[in-house]
């Protein structure tokens, strides 16, 4: 049966959250597979506005089977707070959520040291993270010795394995940071289980109901979480989320290998945007960026940091296009540029006096890329309220034309609006 997968396709907050919600009417199951707390998505159903950050959108129908695959780092807390606020507003939670025993449990020595190593590095060279502990608890998850899955919560030892783990804990975070309170590993150790004992109706082997869906007849939308350029291994490293956020993190976060996915939907902003440190070549750090950030409403959801703004990035997109396998694009907030009287787009970067067209694998020569821009002209006219590609401005669709043919994928998607009713489908979409 068709799997489909949404993956942002620059530094997230792409509004994959609407696509999602969107998207759900035509699936059984929506699957989060990697990342943790450190994303929000922001779904607005008629009068409704829910933030959600760990918990996948499809939650927000009940008919569907929303799954936290053992790819994400799960909070606890944060997780059960997330929970508790939906049932609060009417929303079911109960056997519609599933959450892998394999997940990864992040601890308060994971905020602790996240917030410890971000601090350490030098102003200007530090991640910028959201602190909430998700490339510490990854760190461990590759390491081993210092990790806790959500299953091990269940069982024999696992106080003693907290009190060892605290332990070596103390040791490396009272080195790290002058006034750290060492913690407690029994206070720590009934906190969690409390936790655990409230999350045990939902947690389960994802991985093998995930493979039974692929293999018989449920279908399946994969929610990416940040973007693709924030990918561990192939993304601005190291200014990078701990996951594989582009669309090779679909198969080893959730389990289910990639011939069984039959459609990538990339999504991209009209413009670029990014939060926290890292080199960004289309930045605009002038009245133009402030322009996009207001209209667009440019802070951070977790976090509501300010996001840094810049033009649309091609060359960086048609790299994230590719390598997550991207089959069309979905093109969000397409109505933040409304007001503009031109428009520029990066089609290639000059670095060190060469005109590069791929997207450089080290940090250093992202640095130092000039962008090289073409410029559009606007539309200059309100677009919110539009409701078919075909009857969007000449120069909107012409804009949406240059992207598409740039990055090599066609538009089959266009948002004008946080509304599910500003979507438009593109006449040759299976996505309607
Ligand atoms: P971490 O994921 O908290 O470790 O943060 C690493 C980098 O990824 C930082 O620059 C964060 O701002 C960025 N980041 C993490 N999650 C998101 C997200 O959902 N949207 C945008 N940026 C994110």
């Amino acid at each position: 049966m068709p799997a489909t997968c949404v993956i942002g396709l620059q530094w997230g907050d792409e509004a994959k959250g609407k696509l999602v919600d969107l998207l759900t009417l035509q699936h059984d199951i929506v699957v989060r597979y990697q990342g943790g707390a450190n994303a929000g998505h922001t779904v607005v159903a008629g009068d409704q506005t829910y933030k959600l950050s760990l918990i996948p959108s499809g939650i927000l129908n009940p008919a569907v089977q929303s799954v936290i695959a053992g790819g994400v780092v799960i909070n606890p807390p944060s997780c059960l707070a997330e929970i508790d606020g939906l049932v609060e507003r009417g929303i079911q939670v109960t056997k519609n959520l599933m959450i892998s025993d394999r997940a990864h449990v992040i601890f308060p020595w994971h905020m602790a040291e996240d917030r410890a190593l971000d601090s350490s590095v030098s102003s200007g060279e530090n991640i910028g993270t959201t602190q909430r502990g998700i490339g510490p608890c990854y760190r461990d998850k590759v390491g081993r010795a210092h990790a806790i899955r959500l299953g091990d919560l269940y069982r024999e030892g696992i106080e003693q394995r907290i009190e060892r783990i605290v332990e070596a804990k103390n040791r490396t975070l009272a080195s790290m940071s002058d006034n750290f309170e060492p913690l407690n590993a029994a206070t720590i150790a009934e906190e969690y289980l409390g936790y655990a004992e409230r999350l045990k109706p939902f947690v389960a082997d994802t991985t093998s109901y995930l493979l039974d869906a692929a293999e018989g007849d449920k279908r399946i939308l994969f929610e990416g979480a940040q973007g693709a350029l924030l990918d561990i291994d192939h993304g601005t490293f190291p200014y990078v989320t701990s996951s594989n956020s582009s669309g090779v993190g679909v198969s080893s976060g959730s389990g289910v290998p990639g011939r069984y996915i039959t459609k990538v939907l990339g999504v991209i902003k009209a413009y670029s945007t990014r939060v926290g440190g890292g080199p960004f070549p289309t930045e605009q750090d002038n009245d133009t960026g402030q322009h996009l950030r207001d209209r667009g409403n440019e802070y951070g959801t977790v976090t509501r940091r300010p996001r840094r703004c810049g033009w649309f990035d091609a060359v960086a997109v048609r790299y994230t296009a590719r390598l997550s396998g991207v089959d069309s694009l979905a093109v969000m907030l397409l109505d933040v540029l409304a007001a503009l009287p031109e428009i520029q787009i990066c089609t290639a970067y000059e670095i060190d006096g060469q005109r590069v067209t791929d997207f450089p694998s080290h940090v250093d020569d992202l640095r130092r890329a000039k962008p090289i821009y073409e410029t559009l002209p606007g539309w200059q006219q309100e677009i919110t309220g539009v409701r078919s590609i075909e009857d969007l401005p000449a120069n909107a669709r012409k804009y949406l034309d240059r992207i598409s043919e740039l990055v090599g994928r066609p538009v089959d998607v266009v948002s004008v609006g946080p509304d599910r009713e500003q979507t438009m489908f593109s006449k040759t979409s299976n996505l309607r």
